[in-house]
């Protein structure tokens, strides 16, 4: 079964002030009682230990009834308690040992008829006993103070007063606890349910913004209304939201610039179709024609192959077949592909091998990257361009770096030139080359840095040895 948060946070408000007033009730009242009966049995000792000598002293005197009785009647004036002399019979009966009432403060009809067991625990440990005994009319505390005479206890003293206040008290303590726990109870249910009516709505508001995100709506940020984690989360939640925005931006952008790229040599393909269909045309137009032709498809086929090998790598499925290689025999055979280019741009290229440059990586995406590096620094580049490239190793890294001497790469256009289809000027480039050549550096664990001025270009690549 599904608990929602509003009820959990109600159930635990609830149950925690439950168990608070519940262990008040249970503890605390208790727990009083007896404090406030200790002091009553406390106050009934003081009084026994004062006002016990003159009766004491009656006992095995010729002291006549009457005399004390008043005795008793001025300690129980003196100590404000009920005040009674027992008497202990002779343990010789059979029935062993009994107490008579020999003397009582209190009338014997109107006073409660006590069982004085205390009496007997102070005869037994010859001292002041403490107690308290429960009567119809209410708990009653005692005091009993044995009297001895000729080796034995022969009187017994009571001094005792009805606690039934006490457990009044207690008890009107105890109704308090009780109102006081259910106007808290309800208090808490109140303000959990609009605590977590407050919290889920919140909650509710972040649910509602992720569906709308789901659905592909970037636009609406959420309103972030406190800085507490649910406030924290709506800015996290709208930092996502932001970049989910710019990545579907960027993505629909590719779509849109990828299929651009295609159409136009696809468009250009069928107008040369067109016109080679004619059938009166010379040989020579004919000729130009499929030349046309062929370059478009030459475009065409490149463009798919650097797509597809920037989807391999944005989606991490391109694999790397790393192998021990020499890249200086890697730069050379490279550079050499280029020899009927250079020559056409009357450009040269000089090669800088510093010793021997061995390194593990896949030699075929090495070669790749030179391969952009060097077309770029050929095509980007007015004719009798210089390029220098050179390959070393330092501090456990290689380098390779192309260098040409041509124009430089115009300062705003300098950050962004690895976006895919970022080109900078009007060579009829695909702008993919440097896209796909910084990030085979990243799957390479290493990276491409460009470094540009009037007059001079340079791009590094660097990956570990
Ligand atoms: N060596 C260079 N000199 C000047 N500009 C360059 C150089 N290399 C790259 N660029 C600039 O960077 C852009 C991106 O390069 P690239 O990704 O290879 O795309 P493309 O070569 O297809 O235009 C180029 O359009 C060009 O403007
Ligand atoms: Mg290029």
């Amino acid at each position: 079964m599904l608990i929602s948060l509003r009820t959990r946070l109600v159930l635990v408000f609830f149950a925690i002030t439950l168990l608070a007033f519940t262990a008040l009730y249970l503890y605390v009242a208790p727990g009083l009682r007896s404090r406030l009966l200790d002091a009553r049995l406390t106050q009934l000792a003081t009084a026994a230990r004062e006002y016990s000598p003159p009766v004491a002293r009656t006992v095995g005197s010729s002291a006549t009834a009457a005399e004390i009785r008043q005795r008793v009647d001025q300690a129980s004036r003196g100590s404000q308690t009920r005040v009674t002399l027992l008497a202990v019979t002779s343990a010789i009966q059979p029935s062993g040992p009994q107490l008579t009432p020999v003397a009582d403060s209190s009338s014997p009809t109107s006073a409660d008829q006590l069982r004085y067991a205390v009496a007997w625990k102070a005869i037994h440990t010859r001292g002041l006993a403490l107690g308290t005994e429960s009567r119809p009319a209410g708990i009653v505390a005692e005091a009993a103070m044995p009297v001895s005479f000729d080796g034995r206890v022969a009187r017994v003293i009571i001094f005792s007063s009805p606690a039934s206040d006490v457990v009044h008290a207690v008890s009107v303590v105890r109704q308090q606890i009780l109102v006081a726990g259910l106007i808290a109870m309800l208090l808490a249910l109140i303000g959990a349910y609009l605590v977590a009516r407050w919290l889920t709505q919140r909650v509710g508001r972040l649910e509602r913004a992720a569906e709308r995100v789901a659905s592909g709506e970037f636009e609406h940020p959420i309103a972030v209304d406190s800085r507490d984690e649910l406030g924290q989360l709506a800015i996290a939640f709208n930092d996502m939201q932001r970049q989910l925005g710019m990545l579907d931006k960027a993505r629909k952008q590719f779509i849109a610039t990828a299929s651009h790229e295609l159409r136009t040599p696809v468009f250009s393909l069928g107008g040369f179709v067109e016109l080679l269909e004619d059938e009166e045309l010379d040989a020579a137009t004919r000729r130009r024609f499929l030349g046309h032709v062929a370059e478009q498809v030459e475009r065409l086929r490149k463009l798919s192959v650097d797509l597809l090998d920037l989807s391999r790598l944005e989606s991490g499925s391109l694999e790397l077949r790393p192998e021990s290689v020499d890249l200086g025999e890697l730069t050379r055979s490279v550079s050499a592909e280029f020899e009927v280019t250079l020559a056409q741009h009357d450009a040269h290229l000089e090669l800088r091998l510093s010793g021997q440059v061995e390194a593990v990586c896949d030699p075929v995406r090495i070669a790749q990257i030179v391969r952009i590096l060097i077309d770029n620094a050929l095509t980007h580049t007015p004719p009798g361009t210089r390029i220098v490239v050179t390959a070393g190793r330092r501090n456990g890294t290689v380098k390779l770096a192309v260098r040409d001497d041509g124009e430089g790469i115009d300062g705003q256009a300098l950050p962004r030139i690895f976006e895919p289809f970022f080109t900078a000027d009007d060579q009829q480039g695909s702008g993919l080359g440097l896209a796909i050549a910084s990030e085979l550096a990243g799957r390479m664990e290493g990276r491409l840095d460009v470094d540009s001025r009037p007059g001079q270009t340079v791009f590094t690549l660097e990956i570990p040895a």
